[in-house]
């Protein structure tokens, strides 16, 4: 059986026990009160309720592939591959059984110093590299992403005759039937099943008129009939009305917060710019272009003169269509390359935003950096290997509380903060100094 089924149970039965008025999920739990009209009204909005709730658990739950590429797949391959953590193909047959991917995947920090030999191996084997920890994460998204990962994501390869291998990164469930197309099939019948009841009726209807010496009944187009229904039914009309509105709004509500904040966002930029090529392959310093990040509240993004430090000289590589993106840095600088001389005619570059925080949250970069001494690798991921940067982390309160109560300040060589230091360490002795000891856990230190 698959998760959708077991949660609809699931959900049903919570529900059951905790209602004390009334039960959407049974039927036969409808209000006594309720007339005709507004029991059939009743009946089809919890087909349709029903209908849509087998559709989001499908989407929700079964998908450990998106669920990976938000959360896991910048620090690992679903393959054999390592980035930095290890590549996850094949995972499942070597980590602990039972609920050691749950604790691990929760908190790795806090299995690793509960002693637990496996988790302490391959925290020294990644050099002491710290695990995001996901304590948002149910369990059944970890299994789903690790099921996911177990099996790798190769794209599908043809085998010696010509047939292809099924595509492993496939959802696991699709050998059961995909709800969306049992929905489909039940819809189908009771249409024609109304049909033919219509037309029955009617046959029966005027069958009885004719006894009584009545006008037999109109004889409707369907989409008459329809009309009619819908004048006769006009409470079972605007529930449904009501419920695609519903619909329809949730969907827009959650296209919208998408755009805001959002793990894996990564824009079109005016110019393809690569930090793999940049900070990878060339190993130039992130501050080299983003010096904001040491001296000031934000890192800033460079303009078209810092490139022109070494475009100057490089207006071609030897992948296709580099020349095109060079030249839009000379446009930029205003540089004719022709005459090797500046026109003074400058169009600066107009970079998005992928990082995006609310204007009413304060967010100091030179004090995480320079201050707290955290690599820009902890907040943005492997940056050195992105082609386009991603949004990493979630940029959520909750991303910001949770590391400032895990966090120890760096006591050492912070001359700042030497006074405020030794308070707090006569203050909590020996106990570890996190930064929420800090006041970092104040709403002003990051509201306005
Ligand atoms: C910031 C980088 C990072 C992210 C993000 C990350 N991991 Fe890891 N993961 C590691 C590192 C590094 C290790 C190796 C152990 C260590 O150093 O703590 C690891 C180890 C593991 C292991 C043990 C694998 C083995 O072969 O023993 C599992 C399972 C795992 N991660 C699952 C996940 C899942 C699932 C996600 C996403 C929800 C995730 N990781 C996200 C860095 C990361
Ligand atoms: C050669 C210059 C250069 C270097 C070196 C460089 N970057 Fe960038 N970075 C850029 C440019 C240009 C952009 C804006 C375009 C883009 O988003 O791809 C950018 C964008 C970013 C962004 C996203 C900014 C946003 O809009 O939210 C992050 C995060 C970032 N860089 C981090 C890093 C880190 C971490 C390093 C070091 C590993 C680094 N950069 C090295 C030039 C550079
Ligand atoms: C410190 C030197 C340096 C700076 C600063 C620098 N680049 Fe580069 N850039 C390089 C090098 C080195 C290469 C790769 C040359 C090669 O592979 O032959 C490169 C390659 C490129 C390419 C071609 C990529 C490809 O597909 O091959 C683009 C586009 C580019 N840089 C854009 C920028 C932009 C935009 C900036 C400013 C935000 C910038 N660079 C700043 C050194 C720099
Ligand atoms: C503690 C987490 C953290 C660390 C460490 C960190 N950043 Fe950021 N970075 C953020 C957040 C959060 C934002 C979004 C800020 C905003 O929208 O106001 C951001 C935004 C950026 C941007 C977009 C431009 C801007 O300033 O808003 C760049 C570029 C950037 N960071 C580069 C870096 C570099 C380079 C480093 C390392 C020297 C670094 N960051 C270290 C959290 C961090
Ligand atoms: C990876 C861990 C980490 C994350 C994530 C993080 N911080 Fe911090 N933050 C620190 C550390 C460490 C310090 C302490 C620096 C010091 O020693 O003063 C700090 C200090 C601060 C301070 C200064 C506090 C003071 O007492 O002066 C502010 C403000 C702040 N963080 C805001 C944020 C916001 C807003 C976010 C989320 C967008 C965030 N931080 C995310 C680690 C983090
Ligand atoms: C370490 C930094 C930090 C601290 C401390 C902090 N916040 Fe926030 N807060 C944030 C960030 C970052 C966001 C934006 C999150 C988002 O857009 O999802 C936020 C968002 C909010 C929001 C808007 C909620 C939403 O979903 O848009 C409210 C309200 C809020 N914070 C209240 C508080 C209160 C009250 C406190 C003190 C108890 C507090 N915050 C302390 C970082 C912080």
């Amino acid at each position: 059986m698959n998760h959708d089924v077991i949660l609809l149970i699931n959900l049903s039965r919570i529900k059951r026990e905790n209602s004390s008025r009334f039960d959407f999920f049974n039927i036969q739990n409808m209000p006594k009160s309720f007339k005709k009209p507004q029991r059939k009204a009743f009946v089809i909005l919890h087909f349709l309720l029903f209908s849509t709730f087998l559709l989001q658990f499908q989407t929700a739950f079964a998908d450990g592939k998106s669920d990976f590429k938000a959360n896991c797949a910048s620090c690992h391959k679903a393959s054999e591959q390592k980035l930095t953590g290890p590549g996850l193909k094949g995972v499942l047959s070597r980590i602990p059984e039972g609920d050691w991917k749950y604790n691990w995947v929760h908190n790795s920090s806090a299995l690793i110093k509960s002693g637990d030999a496996y988790a302490k191996k391959r925290f020294d084997e990644f050099g002491g590299s710290v695990m995001t920890t996901f304590p948002g994460l149910s369990k059944e998204q970890i299994d789903a992403i690790l099921a996911y990962a177990d099996k790798g994501d190769e794209p599908a390869k043809a085998t010696g005759g010509g047939e292809v291998v099924a595509d492993p990164a496939q959802p696991s469930n699709t050998g059961g039937l995909d709800p969306f197309w049992v929905l489909l099939a039940v819809t189908g019948i009771l249409l024609i099943l109304a049909v033919v009841l219509r037309s029955t009726k009617r046959a029966l209807k005027n069958v009885v008129n004719e006894k009584q010496g009545l006008a037999p009944e109109p004889d409707r187009t369907l989409w008459e009939s329809f009309l009619y229904w819908c004048e006769n039914n006009k409470r079972i009309v605007a529930v449904i009305i009501l419920y695609f509105v519903c619909v329809g709004v949730k969907t827009c509500w959650y296209t919208v917060k998408d755009i805001g904040v959002y793990q894996g966002y990564h824009p079109e930029q005016p110019i393809k710019f690569s930090h793999k090529i940049h900070a990878g392959d060339n190993g130039i310093q992130c501050v080299y272009c983003h010096s904001g990040a040491e001296k000031s509240k934000t890192a800033g993004v460079p303009s078209a003169n810092i490139c022109m430090n070494c475009h100057k000289g490089i207006s071609e590589t030897a992948n296709p269509g580099s020349k095109e993106e060079i030249a839009k840095i000379y446009y930029a600088a205003g540089w004719d390359p022709t005459k090797m001389a500046y026109t003074g005619e400058q169009h600066p570059l107009q970079w998005n935003k992928v990082h995006v925080l609310p204007d009413f949250v304060f967010f100091p970069h030179s004090q995480h950096v320079m201050v707290g001494k955290v690599e820009c690798e902890t907040c943005h991921g492997d940056v050195k290997k992105m082609t386009t940067v991603e949004q990493f982390s979630p940029l959520t309160m909750g991303w910001c509380i949770n590391c400032h109560r895990t966090t120890e300040v760096k006591m050492e060589g912070n001359k700042y903060y030497d006074e405020l230091h030794e308070k707090l360490k006569k203050k909590y002795g020996k106990q570890p100094i996190t930064v929420a000891k800090m006041g970092g856990l104040d709403c002003a230190k990051c509201h306005y």
